[in-house]
């Protein structure tokens, strides 16, 4: 049933502090939650928007093992990078906190504290991995396995990546510590476990029933996890980094990064405002959370347990989760740098905020995985931002100027034309609010281009520049129907693109922004003298585009580089002393060498094996020019029985190994040897 709200409580998804944000995050968190804040903004809504950097859990301190730093230090990083490029792009919450504040501590440890008094935890003595090698208990992140759903053999404690399965560490086949490698071991551990099976019926009534409006990827998620029977839950974990478990007996305990983070939304709150509470503890306060698909458990099932066995909060109203993009063809990986990373693109990209909030708006994974592409990325630019909207907004302007110099033209008589398009321009405003407030944001920025659209098929059909000669009335009503257009355009587009939209209102020189102004005819009044007109967006052009393809590329190298690192063959079969005694491997010296005509891999080397001269042909050109190889002391197997090679016959083989890239590398002796010095 709808509701009758009084405020908004806008929260998004508190990315974790162990890398920077990429555009997968944006596209499913960020962008829509900020669309939203600043469409009820316009309308004057009492609303707040908060979000902060989850800076607890295990990936941290894994990444600060690795760099051999604190955790802090790795949040510290990561906490302002993030900050910083959320400003920089124009996502504008009313405050971006962190779950390392000292109000956040005190807010979570009180929150476990009365569910812990009220006795609405579970005491538990379990056995769980440790890792004797690091002296650590293996939880989540810490213990990597095989899963037993797909086979992946680098799935986690927690979750399988691959096939998205949510696993705990017992479930691992071949479970190992990812901390140390070993192989663990079982101990005992006391942990709190919240009951989630007692909130059932609870939650049956408050999402199956009362929710089915949510979004069928958001509601069918919930409906398998209750269906399926829900388990309690632990919310401690043997860890050194987090919020300490505030109860005697629990030295070494923190609470679970997923207790304590969506409480980072409440303690933001209050960072934000001593009035928090009208916010959260009120009925008619709307509360949406802004995710992505990840994190719905947690956000439809955990979190509203948890507020619902601490009472006095109000529970979410929506929680709009989006899919997930992915970025030319393959997932968004964070470890394989397979991403778009905010900060980068915006020093890529400087002044070209709103193109990327374009397109992943456009592009938005609402429904269905999508994916980013830089092709599109640039034809969404030069073909609807330059094209459509920068043109149509230039045209307006630089012909109110030139024919008028820049004062307003009054609208005279309408033609039946004119009032076609007024007609269908009023229909936009009462959809693209419809849309807005159901989070069909793509279906949003459709409608507020379509002000543009309209505009831009407007003045081609009018043809101003023409008329102009014959009919200067015609060509005040045609224009002042433009700028009325191009007054609506600066409101419409704010929420979706904010930078532009305070340009026109700059070019325009209107009052700030007002959303009940939208389609109004005193947006902008016959008179009015306008400012000077600027190109709202310019083509991006293949170079640009090239380049952030070659960042990708050499990503994709780099990883394939890894890969092969890894992969090491198995060991052969084993041979006896004899058999290897039977090898007479030397120490020989290259003396010549030369291509093999008509081949590509092949060169042609005269090498001094001590025993005698001799020809060897070898599949090393692409990887050494002859020049470089003459005077080379290398390892040869001089008993190979001889081969015809290209005619050539040669004897013995050059001995290689290749390295990550694929790229073959001589073996040399570590000092000089007389040719002809046995190996063994
Ligand atoms: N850090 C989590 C993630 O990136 C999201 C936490 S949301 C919160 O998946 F509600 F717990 F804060
Ligand atoms: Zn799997």
């Amino acid at each position: 049933m709808a509701k009758e709200y009084k405020r908004y409580l806008v929260t998004s998804a508190l990315p974790y502090a162990n890398g920077p944000v990429h555009i997968g995050h944006l596209a499913g968190v960020y962008i829509p939650s900020d669309i939203y804040t600043r469409y009820l903004r316009l309308r004057g809504a009492d609303v707040i928007s908060v979000c902060g950097s989850d800076e607890h859990g295990v990936p941290i301190t894994i990444k600060a093992r690795k760099e051999g730093v604190t955790p802090q230090q790795i949040v510290d990083r990561y906490h302002s990078i993030i900050k910083s490029s959320f400003e920089r792009l124009g996502i504008a919450f009313d405050i971006y906190s962190r779950t390392s504040s000292p109000t956040h501590r005190t807010t979570a440890s009180d929150f476990f504290r009365k569910l812990y008094d009220e006795g609405k935890f579970i005491e538990k003595t379990s056995m769980q991995y440790y890792d004797e090698d690091t002296q650590t208990f293996l939880a989540d992140r810490y213990i990597v396995g095989t899963c037993p759903h797909c086979g992946n053999d680098r799935a986690y404690g927690d979750q399988c990546e691959k096939c998205g399965s949510t696993l705990s560490p017992d479930e691992l086949i071949d479970p190992h510590s990812a901390v140390s490698g070993s192989v663990p071991v079982k101990r005992e551990t006391k942990h709190w476990y919240l009951p989630l099976d007692r909130y059932e019926p609870f939650l049956r009534d408050w999402i199956l029933e009362s929710h089915r409006e949510w979004r069928s990827n958001v509601y069918g998620q919930c409906k398998s996890w209750i269906d399926m029977g829900l388990q309690p839950r632990a919310v401690s974990r043997d860890l050194d980094w987090g919020i300490p478990v505030p109860v005697e007996g629990a030295e070494g305990k923190v609470l679970y990064v997923w207790f304590d983070a969506p409480i980072g939304y409440i303690s933001a709150t209050k960072d934000l405002t001593p009035d928090w509470q009208k916010y959260w503890c009120s009925d008619d306060t709307k509360m949406v959370h802004f995710i992505g698909k990840d994190n719905i458990v947690f956000h439809c099932i955990v979190f509203p347990s948890m507020l619902k066995a601490h009472g006095g909060f109000v529970l979410p109203d929506n929680v709009p989760a989006n899919e997930f993009l992915n970025l030319e063809g393959d997932k968004i990986s964070t470890s394989r740098n397979w991403a778009v990373w905010l900060h980068e693109y915006l020093d890529d990209f400087p002044g070209k905020e709103d193109v990327l909030r374009y397109v992943l708006c456009a592009n938005a994974p609402e429904t269905k995985d999508n994916d980013f592409t830089w092709k599109d990325f640039q034809s969404r630019n030069n073909s609807e931002l330059v094209a459509v909207l920068g043109n149509f907004v230039n045209r307006a302007l630089v012909l109110t100027k030139k024919y008028y110099d820049g004062a307003v033209p009054a609208c005279g008589q309408l033609t039946d034309y004119d009032r076609q398009t007024l007609d269908e321009v009023a229909q936009i405003r009462a959809s693209l609010e419809r849309n807005i407030e159901t989070y069909h944001f793509r279906e949003a920025l459709k409608d507020a281009m379509t002000y543009a659209r309209i505009g831009n098929k407007y003045l081609a059909d009018t043809e101003p520049w023409k008329v102009v000669k014959t009919d200067h009335e015609r060509v005040k009503t045609i224009l002042n129907i433009a700028l009325q257009l191009t007054a609506d355009l600066s409101i419409a587009i704010e929420p979706f693109m904010p930078f532009s939209a305070a340009k026109i209102v700059k070019m325009l020189d209107i009052k700030p922004l007002n959303w009940d102004l939208l389609g109004s005819e005193t947006l902008i009044e016959a008179g009015h003298r306008i400012g000077e007109p600027e190109l709202l967006f310019e083509k991006i052009e293949d170079d640009a585009i090239q380049r952030q393809l070659d960042k990708l590329e050499a990503a994709r190298a780099a990883n394939a580089a890894a890969e092969a690192a890894n992969n090491v063959t198995e060991q052969k079969e084993t041979v006896s002393f004899d058999d290897f005694q039977r090898m007479d491997i030397r120490v020989s010296t290259i003396l010549a060498a030369e291509k093999v005509a008509k081949t590509k891999k092949l060169l042609k080397l005269t090498i001094d094996t001590g025993i005698d001269k001799r020809t060897i042909v070898s599949g090393i050109a692409e990887h050494y020019t002859p020049e470089e190889l003459v005077g080379r002391q290398i390892l040869v197997l001089v008993n190979l029985a001889p081969r015809e090679i290209k005619g050539i016959t040669s004897n013995g083989m050059i001995l290689m190994a290749e390295d990550a890239t694929g790229r073959l590398v001589l073996l040399q002796p570590e000092q000089g040897v007389n040719s002809g010095a046995m190996i063994g």
